[in-house]
């Protein structure tokens, strides 16, 4: 953490432990990346309504909606791209922390912003699961829900990820979900087996 200068850390009176068993919840954090349109938002979605009909407190956070508020001021430089997952990273964590289970869905194209999300919530002692929505580039391109591939090859859109803009895919993620031979609702299984696995969440 940099040191902000004349302002001093204030701990609270609750500890982390007494706080989830007050609420009986637990918190971490679950980041999905992949290129646009590789799935990622909709098997996030998928996987909040699941935990919350269960009665587990998730709250997803989405590039695009997190884009139209709190990083409102940020285009798609690889500096803004690193401070849109930086600032997301501290609210994740915070989110983490209160006992929230953060669904959160960026590209998130560059291993070391992940990996600093990753480290932060290390050293917080808080849960982080990469997943790693794998699909390929042709497929994305194919659905092009929002037709910006499209506009990215026609050149109206520059920096695009996967056509002019890098894409670093994770290399320790802890779940891949190959999405061309996976539907939606056996993904997200997938991803709650493996929070069952590490005890985020009970089956
Ligand atoms: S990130 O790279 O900074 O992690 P983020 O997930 O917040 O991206 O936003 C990605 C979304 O922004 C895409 O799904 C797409 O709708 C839109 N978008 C607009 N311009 C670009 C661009 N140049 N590259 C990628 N996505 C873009």
């Amino acid at each position: 953490m940099s040191d902000p200068g004349n302002i001093t850390w204030h701990e609270g009176e609750l500890s982390r432990a007494e706080r989830f068993d007050a609420l009986r919840c637990n918190g971490g954090t679950v980041w999905f990346t992949g290129l646009s349109a590789s799935g990622k938002s909709t098997i996030a979605s998928a996987l909040e309504a699941r935990l919350i009909r269960r009665g587990i407190h998730a709250y997803r956070l989405d590039g695009d909606n997190v884009r139209h508020g709190l990083n409102s001021n940020l285009g798609f430089s690889a500096d803004d791209r690193a401070e849109n997952i930086r600032r997301v990273g501290e609210v994740a964590r915070l989110f983490a922390d209160s006992g929230c289970i953060v669904i959160a869905s960026f590209i998130s194209p560059y291993r070391s912003d992940r990996d600093a999300v990753r480290q932060l919530h290390e050293d917080a002692g808080l849960a982080f699961v990469e997943v790693f929505v794998d699909t390929p580039i042709e497929v994305c391109e194919q659905r092009d829900p929002k037709g910006l591939y499209k506009k990215a090859r026609a050149g109206e859109i520059a920096g695009f990820t996967g056509v002019d803009d890098p894409y670093e895919p994770p290399t320790r993620a802890e779940v891949v979900l190959a999405t061309e031979r996976t539907d939606v609702a056996s993904c997200v299984e997938r991803v709650a087996e493996h929070l069952a696995t590490i005890g985020l969440i009970s089956q």
